[in-house]
Formats: C-alpha cells, structure tokens, sequence
C-alpha cells in the first residue's frame, strides 16, 4: 500500500449526506406519470381453499382500476421452478396468487389496484372472501415428535467422529440441556415495496426493496416468460434488511403482474402486519450433551437442532457444526431436524444458522464451566481448535486467541469474581458473561466495471446492493486505493440489474466478493494505462512490468525512481479520453484452508432484583476479520449487530395464536426490539488479522459476525448476576422471575 492509501481509514460514508437529508430515494419514493397503486390483501385463514371472492362493492369504488386475483390473474409461470432464486432452501417456492390454495396466514390473495392509494386500501376492505377451511398446525412443541432429518441439506449438516454416546456416559463431568428460542421477525425501517414503471417499450423496469437487483430481474424473467433484458431491477438505496430481501418478495411480483396488465406504472407497498408474512427467523429447539475432562477438556459433544419450516420448503442454514471449528473434541455427533408447520417458509435473518446455533453452544459451554469449576473464557483455551474438525482443514488465518485476550482486558474480566449473585452494585445485581463468535467468511463470483476519465475521474460499478453496510464506500475506497486517485474522483454505482453482475448483498460476502472483481477490474485498466504510457516516445516507463509501478496521486511511479508518467499524459499518448474495463473474480475453489471470521463477546448486565428488569450495560466486542477496510463503518456493522444481540436476548419475539394459525405480534407495538434506552456502552475492537490466502485483500466481512455470540453472552452474564438459567430466548422479566 501507497503511503497516501485510503484502505484502513475511518473514512465517512459516501452517500451519507443523501440518506440523512432524504435525498437518498428508496423504492415505493419513485414518483412517475400515471402511477397507480396497489394493495395486497392477505389470508385471514392459515390452510384451505379460497372458496370465492366476491369484488364487486369493491369494484364499485370510484377511482378502483383493477382488483386481481388467483381466478384472473394474467399468464404466470406454473412450474414451481420458474419460481426459484439464487438464495431458494429445497423444495416448491410459493407462487403468489398462483391459484386457490392457502399455504399461510397473511399469504397474499388479491391486490385492489386504484387512482390512490387510500382507495385503494378502502377497497381492499369491501372485498368479499369466502375460505373452504381446513384444520391447520402451526404449534411447533406438539409437532416436535414430527421432526425429520430434511434430504440432501439437511443430510449435509448431520456429522459424527468418534463414539459421542460413548464417551458421554464416561465422562466425570457433563452437561445435558435444552434451549429454546422464539420466532423472530427482521422490521426494517424501510417498509417492502416495489414501483414498476411502464414504459411501453417492451421492457419494464422495477424500483424494489431487495437485497439482489439481479436474482429479482432472474426471478421476473422466469415468472413471466421474459427474456432478462426485458426486466430491469433498481434499488439504488435500501433502508435496511437483514436478510428479509434477499428473496424476491411479492410486492415485486405483483407490482409488476399488475403493471403488465394494466399497461401502466403501478406500486405496491405492504404495510408493517403484512411484512410479518414474509420469512421470519425460525424458532428452534437446541439439545445439547457435552461431556469433559474434569479440568474441562472437551470428551464428547453432541448438538441436535430442530428448527421449523413450511409445508412446502425445507429452509435451513449451519446451526449445528460451529463447535467443530472453534473446539477440539474427538467425539461428536451433530443433527440438525425440521419441524413442518402451516406457516410460511423461514428466511435467513443476520447470520442464519450461527446466531441460533451460537446461542446454544455458548451457553452451554458456560454452564460447563461452571459444571467444571473453571474459568469460562479459560475453558474456551483449554479447548482452542486451530483445525476445522468438520473439512480437516488448517485455517487461512485464526486470531480468536488475541480476541479473547484484547476484550477480556479492556472489559476487565480478571477482576471477576466467578460465584453467581456475588458482584452486587446497590440495589442491582451485577452479571459479567461471555461468548465466543463465529462466521464463514464466504466470497461468491462477482463483475464489476472500473472507468477511468482522462481528468482523473472514475466509476466503480457493480450491480450488488447496499442494505446499509456502507458498500458505496467500500467500492469507492477500493477504487480510489487501487487506481491511485482521490477518494472524491471516484463515483460508486451499485443497485441496479444491467450493471456488471453480481451476487445478493448478504452473508457478509460483498466486500470479498464484489471488492474482488474491483480489485481485478481497476488492474486491467493499469495494465492499459501503463501500455499506453509506454507507447509515448521516450516514455520514462518503457521497459517496466506491471509490478514495477506504482499507482498513486494520479501517476504511475518506477518503484526503482527510475521515472514516472501521469495518467493523462498516458491518455493523450494513447488518444483516448477514458478506460473502461471489466471484470470478474472468483473465490479460489481449490484453497486448502478453511475461511471464517472470529469474535470475542463480554458482556455486563446490571438486573434490579425486585422488579428483575435486566439492562445491558456494557459489551465489549472483539473481532478478527481479516483486514478492515475503514474501521468506521465495520465498527457501525459491528455495534448495529450488537445492538440485534440484546434483542435477540431480551426483547424479540413473535408470538403465534394457534387457534388461528396467525403470528399475533405483528407490529413495532407487540414486537419489541431494543430502543435508544436498552443500549448503553458497547465497544468495538478489530484485533490484527492479516490474511495473504483468503483473497486478494484480504478481508473476511463483518455483517454478521456482530450478532454471533452476543446473546448467549448475556445469557450468561444473566446467570452470573442472578443464579438462575433461563434457557429461552427471549430472557424477559416474566420468565427470570419464573426461574
Ligand atoms: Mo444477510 S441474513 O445474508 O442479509
């Protein structure tokens, strides 16, 4: 790296400006000629038949255009296939208003299309639907007996060494538990919407919260019959998603059906209620048999998973497999089982798989500690892996050691006394806890396109997302890095289908995956530039390699001094006024290394113990993610998914009424997540993680490693501050006072 590298700096973000003054547009904000708008009405009725609709009152409202439904809907695809996407679990994806038959509570079955969106809405009211009902299951402890070992991916998580059982029942020291948490639901700030606007030219291009601009073009094109450059899909800006978008949701599709049809530009918004009918985080059951040396060596681990998911997809993520790489242990046996309900699928929500499973293995190693008489954060030394045990594979890098160190010294753990109810403050009993984090650190194949102007501009661009991470900044960054031009020459264009592709922003993958393809464009365009400089007549470079030159302030530099060339000058000998290039890159499938990101997590919680009402008061974070690009916005990843860590401990939790098979707290009312007031100190570290094998440039991602942990650190500290184990989640007042 040049001296003058923008990498590493806590720069602020690039398109900040525009999301704080509104400028930043989101998708159901693109206002176009002769809008219509629509609104969805949902099932009321978890499992049956749509019997009738009757829509003529509503039909009958001045300013109504169109009701659509399952009976008149245009041409759709019918092979369940058509409906699949890059981020689809196994099975048969939900064809939204497809035909009669109801799979869920709150699955669309008409959309009211009208002049404004009030009518439209009043409307919506006066239709008249008539279910043939039929008895549904939505309640996951009865069915638990129901569980199976889903083929194929469900197969893939199942894993054994050694004999678990046997060393079990030998072991001097055991832990044999259950934990369990509840069903949890993203709310994003931006509500999900989409704007299709009908040109007339045979192409129709869709504003849409998502995640993936080119899976929802993919997913358009299959549905309708279309090729894909008849679709085009923007989402320029997101107000956040967790997940919840990285499918193509239906606002989409019906925007677009409704649009087609009518030959005119409609929106479709759904509302807060109508969002808890979209993927949700699946509540789960976790069974969990560790056994242990009595200094706490690890003699057998065992982890059974079951999760939940719909009656016709078999959605699950990587619960179970994470102890494998964080703990030496000979003996394991790991499961992970699927509950079918009438509901709709689950979806991934910030790290799926490893913040339910890390919730469990925490915990549960926590209460080994205690089970052992030794040191929580020693326990985790005494059984460090520096092999993955699931691939047999060394790791490219692995600085958890230093994460435990670094957070254990700035939260002051040595100076915690280990019997619970013994660090009282006041009135308040004090609990310190913490919990080790895990994430893959995935990159997938990604384009992008770097243009250099000769006044020194350039544009970086790649149709990925930005759901909030700040992946503006770091294409520009990178851009700005490699080229060797000022960070304010360079424009970052994202969120949009006809750019260069790319995957879905999610898995914490982008930057390595899109910052890849960067990195590989930007170097074609030097190798251009440099021919050209060379081409000049007593060009001063004449003669040097690529790797010979470096590229800073405009100018490529002899790393020898033996002379230098400006860009423009290259430009002017190559008469041209810009270079454009793109590229791709992909992860290296033959790697002999296993690829994951670590976290420390130590957390304070200060519980009154009267009214039992707990505050998180402090947590310390320590992360090892390879190289951190700007500290600012990775440490704003980091706090966000923190701050989704208390609420996953404390406070989210989406309740179902069975009688009706419908999920009941579904608004910011009922559905509680933590707010200004739960949050007090939460501090963030990046521990020094260089890694030359993973990519490139060496970055693992931070969107999710955040969250990873968190919540069983405060478990822990609960029980350290109180006595009690509440294995549940959420840990509210009700169930520590129960205790
Ligand atoms: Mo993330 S759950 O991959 O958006």
């Amino acid at each position: 790296m040049t001296a003058a590298s923008i990498l590493g700096k806590p720069t602020s973000r690039v398109d900040g400006r525009a999301k704080v003054t509104g400028g930043a547009k989101y998708a159901a904000e693109y206002n176009v000629p002769g809008l219509a708008h629509g609104f969805v009405v949902t099932s009321a009725i978890a499992k049956g038949r749509i019997a009738q609709i009757d829509m003529a009152d509503a039909l009958a409202v001045d300013g109504v255009i169109a009701v659509f439904t399952h009976a008149n809907r245009p041409k759709m695809a019918a092979s369940h296939d058509k409906y699949n996407d890059d981020i689809a679990p196994g099975g048969k994806p939900f064809r939204p208003l497809y035909d009669d038959r109801i799979c869920f509570s709150f699955q669309p079955i008409a959309l009211v299309v009208a002049e404004e969106p009030e009518i439209a809405r009043f409307a919506a009211s006066l239709l008249h639907i008539e279910y043939k009902q039929e008895p549904h299951e939505t309640d996951f402890e009865k069915q638990r007996g129901e569980a199976f070992v889903a083929k194929g991916d469900g197969e893939s998580h199942s894993h054994k060494r050694g004999t678990a059982a046997k060393a079990f029942a030998g072991a001097p020291v055991k832990v044999d538990i259950e934990y369990r948490m509840a069903v949890e639901h993203h709310n994003p700030m931006e509500m999900f919407g989409a704007t299709a606007v009908w040109e007339g030219n045979g192409r129709i291009t869709v504003y849409d919260k998502t995640q993936g601009p080119v899976n929802c073009r993919n997913y358009l094109a299959n549905v309708f019959g279309l090729e894909p450059d008849e679709v085009r899909v923007l989402v320029p800006y997101m107000g956040g998603g967790f997940g919840s978008g990285l499918r193509p949701q239906y606002e989409l599709t019906l925007a677009v059906l409704a649009a087609r049809a009518l030959k005119r530009s409609v929106r479709v918004t759904l509302t807060r209620q109508q969002m808890f009918g979209l993927g949700y985080r699946a509540g789960n059951i976790q069974s969990l048999k560790i056994g242990a040396e009595q200094d706490g060596r690890l003699l057998s681990f065992s982890h059974e998973f079951i999760g939940m998911t719909s009656q016709f997809e078999a959605f699950q993520r990587t619960n179970v497999a994470w102890s494998s790489q964080l703990y030496k242990c000979a003996n394991v046996d790991l499961k992970q089982k699927l509950v079918r309900l009438d509901q709709n699928s689950p979806c991934d929500m910030r790290a799926p798989g490893g913040a339910e499973g890390m919730y469990a293995i925490e915990c549960a190693m926590d209460e080994l500690a205690y089970a052992a008489n030794v040191d929580p954060l020693e326990l985790r030394l005494i059984n460090y892996s520096d092999r993955d045990q699931m691939e047999d594979k060394p790791y490219s890098s692995k600085e958890l050691r230093a994460c435990y160190r670094q957070a254990a010294e700035r939260f002051g753990w040595s100076r915690r006394t280990p019997q619970p109810r013994s660090m009282k403050d006041g009135n308040d009993l004090v609990g310190w806890g913490m919990a080790s984090g895990i994430w893959e650190a995935m990159q997938l194949e990604a384009s992008a396109r770097a243009v250099l102007g000769a006044n020194g501009s350039l544009e970086i661009a790649s149709a990925t997302a930005d759901i909030g991470p700040g992946t503006y900044t770091m294409m520009a960054q990178i851009g700005a890095d490699l080229m060797g031009v000022p960070l304010e020459n360079v424009t970052a264009k994202l969120g949009d289908s006809d750019l260069p592709q790319a995957p879905v922003e999610g898995g914490s993958f982008t930057t390595a995956s899109v910052g890849s393809a960067i990195a590989a464009a930007c170097r074609a365009v030097q190798k251009d530039l440099l021919r050209l400089a060379q081409k000049a007549a007593g060009s001063p470079l004449k003669g040097a390699k690529i790797d010979e030159i470096e590229f800073a302030d405009g100018r490529m530099r002899r790393k020898d001094g033996g002379g230098e060339a400006s860009f423009a000058d290259a430009m002017r000998a190559g008469k041209v006024d810009r270079i454009e290039k793109e590229a791709s890159a992909a992860p290296n499938e033959k790697s002999k290394y296993a690829h994951y990101a670590h976290s420390a997590i130590f957390a304070e919680v200060r519980i009154d113990q009267e009214l039992a009402v707990i505050r998180v008061t402090r947590v310390v974070n320590a992360i090892a993610a390879g190289r951190i690009l700007n500290p600012k916005i990775a440490g704003s990843q980091i706090l966000g998914a923190v701050v989704g860590g208390i609420g996953m401990a404390l406070h989210e939790e989406t309740l179902t009424d069975h009688r009706l098979g419908r999920f009941m707290t579904h608004n910011l009312a009922d559905y509680h997540v933590p707010v200004n007031a739960d949050v007090h100190g939460i501090e963030v570290i990046f521990v020094d993680e260089q890694d030359d094998e993973i990519n490139p440039l060496g970055v693992k991602g931070v969107g999710e490693i955040g969250i990873v942990g968190t919540a069983a650190a405060i478990a822990n500290a609960i029980y350290h501050a109180t006595g009690k184990r509440v294995r549940e989640l959420p840990i509210t007042i009700d169930k520590l006072m129960r205790a």
